[in-house]
């Protein structure tokens, strides 16, 4: 069987990794040249909105997926129509706008943070009244590793509502004055992302597999660290939390593939930061530490047979090598050390691999992932 995947980046390059072996043949669809997925498959290479090759992308194809949240929806509809796109557009609008997003969050009792939508610089007043300071402002869409965000700190400088209005004012100045939004800031003592996989045959009994909870450490924005299992979660409270939430939201959306969900964790429990309808980078760990990785479950899924077991082979943590291209010779001399990388040159805050550290027990992992940590000397932009 042949799956297409909008998207030629690493996730493509680990989804073709991850089915090869099972006799999946794969097609990016990807307008750069050079990509990271180009070495597992046939690649398209086209605009995500180009009429001819979305027609040479869908050609003989029965199921598609995609790779990124930024598919044009347009592009996401004409393929849903033609053969069998997972997951499914909606899936896709919901994850693509963060206003919609919270708004599907609340609707299903998903706890989130105070919200506010700022479309036009006159929505500022009401937005900072609802949404009191510290807070974030985000564009709506296409953000991603923390880009198109600002934090705006209630310091003493801001002593009444009207230096707050002119702060996010200038914020929203600098973000393009796009549409956006402004979230209270929370104040977390943990991130976690429960990532979960829900196939297309929906009378067989494992419909839905849960991954553990996964711990998660960003740094400018941008994953640095993913630790399974959850050292914040001892106990599996969070854990049997997260999972209800979604459950609860894959069921909502018929949901077909794999999801990860992001959230904070409060002393008031769990609250929901964002979703992402893909494999994500948190889930990285699952190719070594896992029996079934996140990656061939996606396919498994979308192609509509059984899934595999979600439980670990151990415990696991997962660094991104981002910036600087690494020695993996180097890495490798690190115990209980699987080095990944992408195939892609060096650039500041670019994701260029990543590290995943894999033993029985979280103990054994301590000095190793500091060894890993020193050897990721992350090159971030300047700014
Ligand atoms: N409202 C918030 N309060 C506190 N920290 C936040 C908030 N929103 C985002 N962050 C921090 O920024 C990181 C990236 O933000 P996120 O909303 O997940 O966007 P992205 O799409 O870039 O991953 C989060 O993982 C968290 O560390
Ligand atoms: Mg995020």
């Amino acid at each position: 069987m042949k799956i297409g995947v909008v998207g030629g980046g690493q996730l493509g390059r680990m989804l073709g990794l991850a089915g090869i072996p099972l006799g999946f043949q794969f097609r990016f669809f990807e307008p750069s040249s050079d990509c990271p997925a180009a070495a597992l498959g046939e690649i398209i290479r086209a605009p995500y909105d180009d009429p001819d090759g979305l027609e040479r992308f869908a050609r003989d194809l029965s199921c598609a997926t995609y790779e990124f949240e930024n598919v044009p929806a347009e592009t996401a509809h004409w393929l849903d129509e033609r053969l069998s796109l997972a997951p499914s557009p909606k899936a896709l609008a919901v994850a693509q706008d963060r206003i919609v997003e919270k708004a599907a969050f609340r609707d299903l009792g998903i706890p989130v943070q105070a919200t506010a939508s700022i479309t036009s610089a006159a929505d500022i007043v009401t937005a900072v009244r609802a949404v009191a300071l510290p807070a974030v402002l985000k564009t709506r869409r296409l953000g991603y590793d923390g880009k198109g965000q600002r934090v705006l700190r209630a310091s003493s400088a801001v002593a009444c509502n009207a230096d707050a209005v002119a702060l996010v004012q200038s914020a929203w100045d600098e973000l393009g004055r796009v549409p956006c939004i402004l979230e209270s800031f929370v104040t977390f003592t943990a991130e976690v992302s429960q990532i979960a996989v829900r196939s297309r045959r929906r009378a067989h009994a494992a419909d839905i597999a849960f991954y553990p909870l996964t711990q998660n450490e960003h740094r400018s924005g941008i994953l640095f660290k993913s630790s399974s299992p959850a050292p914040c979660d001892p106990t599996g409270e969070l854990a049997a939390q997260a999972q209800a939430y979604v459950a609860r939201l894959m069921e909502s959306l018929d949901y077909v593939g794999v999801i990860a969900v992001e959230f904070f964790v409060t002393t008031g429990g769990l609250i929901a930061n964002e979703m992402a309808p893909r494999v994500h980078n948190s889930g990285h760990w699952t190719i070594d530490g896992s029996v079934t990785s996140q990656f061939e479950n996606h396919l498994r899924a979308v192609a509509g047979l059984s899934l595999g077991s979600t439980a670990s082979r151990g415990a696991s943590v997962m660094i991104n090598l981002v910036g600087r291209a690494p020695i993996v010779a180097r890495l490798l001399e690190v115990p209980h050390a699987h080095v990944h990388l992408y195939g892609k040159g060096a650039r500041a805050g670019r994701k260029l691999g990543h590290v995943t550290l894999i033993a029985p027990m979280a103990q054994d992992l301590v000095d190793p992932a500091a060894q890993i940590e020193l050897l990721a000397a992350w090159n971030l932009p300047s700014h």
